[in-house]
């Protein structure tokens, strides 16, 4: 499952060079090198669409894609930047909060923000604010947990368990991997049910 179409639109660091709201959007946000770039590329099967890194704390620009997904009409994909990098100087750090913020709060047209968490370290006091906040300004969190590929298969679905608790989650996030693609439908489908979500009935 992929894309029909995928390409690169815009990159903005302040909200006054956010593109026109036109297309419902998805985003990914997490930490640093989580694999939010490449659970990007394996979901629109462009490989490279989206910067991938091995140097964490890349990618520091909302970064916009317009994708045609495999069934429905166009969206935005934006891909955030990191969140929790140590080395990234202080001052760079205290700017992201308030440029995510003010994207996630105040972009009408978002559908849900996918969150990335690594198998292999679970979810931190970082995720826990992140979705308190989602819930304070009504964004839906769709919970993945990424690099699935990294834990025997025996382990993966007990991680997930334990991310679903640590986060009080309804039910288990979605279990990813940019290497063999696993997850990658119930994502879709995740995605496409949030953006159609409060679509007029026909
Ligand atoms: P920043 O933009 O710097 O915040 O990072 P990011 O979250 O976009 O992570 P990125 O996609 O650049 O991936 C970081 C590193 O993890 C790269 O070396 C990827 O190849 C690797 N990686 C990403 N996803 C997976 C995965 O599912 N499995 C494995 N084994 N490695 C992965
Ligand atoms: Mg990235």
């Amino acid at each position: 499952m992929k894309a029909k179409s995928a390409e690169f639109v815009i990159s903005a660091a302040e909200p006054s060079r956010f593109p026109r709201a036109t297309l419902p959007e998805i985003a990914f946000a997490g930490r640093s090198n989580v694999g939010k770039s490449s659970l990007l590329n394996t979901l629109v099967g462009v490989s490279g669409l989206a910067r991938t890194s091995r140097t964490p704390g890349r990618t520091r620009l909302l970064n916009w894609f317009r994708v045609v997904p495999p069934r429905g009409p166009a969206m935005h994909f934006v891909d955030l930047p990191g969140y929790g990098y140590a080395r990234v100087p202080h001052d760079m750090r205290a700017s992201w909060r308030p440029l995510i913020e003010s994207y996630l709060g105040d972009r009408q047209v978002l559908r849900g923000l996918v969150v990335l968490v690594d198998a292999r370290r679970g979810a931190e006091d970082e995720e826990r604010e992140l979705l308190e906040w989602l819930h304070e300004v009504k964004v839906p969190p769709l919970v993945v947990v990424t690099k699935a590929d990294k834990l025997p298969k025996n382990k993966r679905k007990p991680a997930a368990i334990l991310v679903q608790r640590e986060l009080g989650l309804d039910r288990a996030p979605i279990l990813f991997s940019a290497l063999d693609s696993e997850g990658i439908v119930p994502l879709w489908r995740a995605i496409l049910q949030h953006v159609n979500a409060d679509e007029p009935e026909p």
